[in-house]
């Protein structure tokens, strides 16, 4: 049977509960958004054409889900079954062909391909099921649909907790809210939907599926990619599923990490085999992290890429468009930004170097830092190879050091300075032998007058 999959991302709730400007479905897990994620996976099974539907409340989410979908929006919000047919315009005609329509929540993150791959593959079996759910049994039901079998196992219906007797409420297999619909009975099926006081239910598919003769199947997965997102704290426990995930990810990747449960990691963060993670390390958005380096407790990334070998705090900060060369060192409480840290430099206590270049094998002292920023622009150092910056050298941008150099401790930098040069800027030291002494013999002397 040929693939003929279209996908219907739900995004049009209000989510009222996360008391934000930000619609819900934007909020990010991981550094994406949740509307990204579920996007991700419904292309990942090749599903073509996808149909987000949103809120006429939320421009912001159909700019963001246009990039990668069609979008429609539902007038009001009367339910999910409401919602499923208000893409009528865009793939009512699509359907009339045939295939499989999968159904998928903009507000459940965690949701994997494999999940709906497994849906699809129940949906195209030989007894030809309508609907094919996707069920789960959480530790707390709580509000979700019930899923109702037949004597003979097939799913008979889904009842909604609202409607739900106690005995339905003891049932502990759950709607996840994801399912996979026959296209060519979908919009059939969403006409017959029951009013429940203006709020359509999908759910309700099964039911009239039944009465059509039809038969619906179920495919379990497990409860965490069915997490769905209502609150902060949803928002909170998704982000550590997701992080449970992509540790996990790492680790099968071949990163050895000690403390895991204490990393944060992004979406897009990649880390090379070998590549050794401490406790408490934090990486935003776009970090590289080559073979073999190794990122000490404490340390913050992002949009950086460290090089093969490249040693990174502890307490380091690597900021935006920072790359870091094979074997470099990158100490405690040493910030870099916006610079080209090359082979085998080492910068390893108290630090900051932002715009600028540092040849490889420079060395650069405790507490040597570039002024980038003149109060208006930001400007440039370039630091020659092998160079030598001492301790709290000052380098006032823009400017160029030139390879070997020696920079004297202590100096404020203003002009360039050529290759192999030294340069010392520095009071000149004087020296009082005996002053402290008759000092003290002065206080002491004050001290007894004031008595
Ligand atoms: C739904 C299911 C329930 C299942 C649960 C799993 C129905 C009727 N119930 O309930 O069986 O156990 O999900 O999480 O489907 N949405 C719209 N337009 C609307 C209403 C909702 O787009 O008019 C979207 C929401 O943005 C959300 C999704 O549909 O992404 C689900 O809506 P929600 O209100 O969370 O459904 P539940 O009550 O949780
Ligand atoms: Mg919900």
């Amino acid at each position: 049977m040929s693939e003929r999959i279209a996908a219907i991302i739900l995004a049009a709730g209000m989510g009222t509960r996360m008391k934000s400007a930000l619609p819900k479905v934007l909020h990010p897990v991981a550094g994406k958004s949740m509307l990204e994620w579920v996007l991700d996976a419904v292309v990942d099974i090749n599903a073509e054409p996808i149909v987000v539907v949103t809120s006429p409340a939320h421009k912001f989410v159909r700019e963001v889900a246009s990039k990668r979908a069609v979008v429609t929006v539902q007038d009001s919000p009367l339910g999910t079954g409401h919602a499923v047919l208000s893409t009528a315009n865009e793939l009512e005609d699509w359907c009339s062909c045939g295939g499989t329509v999968l159904v998928c929540f903009g507000d459940t993150p965690m949701i994997s391909s494999h999940s709906l791959s497994n849906l699809i593959i129940a949906r195209k079996k030989i007894d030809n099921p309508a609907v094919v759910v996707l069920g789960f049994e959480p530790e707390d039901p709580a509000l979700y649909g019930r899923l109702l079998f037949a004597p003979d196992g097939t799913l008979e219906r889904i009842i909604e907790v609202r409607d739900a007797t106690p005995r339905v409420l003891s049932i502990k297999k759950c709607n996840g809210g994801a399912m996979a619909i026959d296209a060519s009975v979908m919009f059939d099926m969403l006409r017959q939907i029951n009013d429940k006081t203006n709020n359509f239910y999908l759910t309700d598919l099964v039911r009239i599926a039944r009465l059509a003769g039809r038969y619906c199947d179920v495919v379990n997965c497990n409860p965490v990619e069915t997490q769905g997102v209502d609150s902060r704290i949803g928002l909170a426990r998704a982000e550590n599923a997701m992080q449970v995930r992509l540790r996990a990810l790492a680790m099968d990747g071949g990163v050895t990490m000690n403390a895991p449960d204490t990393v944060f990691l992004s979406h897009d963060t990649k880390l090379a085999q070998d590549v050794t993670v401490g406790p408490h390390v934090v990486f935003g958005l776009k970090v590289v992290v080559e073979q073999g380096a190794q990122i000490y407790a404490f340390s913050h990334l992002e949009n950086a890429h460290v090089n093969v070998g490249a040693s990174i705090g502890p307490y380091a900060r690597l900021r935006s468009g920072t790359r870091i060369g094979a074997s470099a060192h990158i100490g405690n409480f040493v910030e870099v930004k916006n610079a080209e840290i090359e082979s085998s430099v080492k910068a390893n206590h108290l630090s900051y170097i932002g715009d600028a270049r540092v040849g490889s094998a420079a060395n650069i002292g405790a507490g040597a830092i570039t002024c980038n920023y003149d109060g208006i622009n930001k400007q440039y150092t370039n630091i020659g190879a092998e160079s030598f910056i001492g301790s709290n050298a000052v380098l006032i941008a823009p400017l160029m050091i030139g390879d070997g150099a020696v920079i004297g401790a202590g100096s404020a930098v203003t002009s360039n300075v050529n290759n192999d040069e030294l340069l010392v800027v520095r009071g000149k030291s004087k020296t009082i032998p005996g002053w402290g002494k008759r000092l003290r013999k002065r206080h002491v002397i004050n001290k007894k007058t004031k008595d």
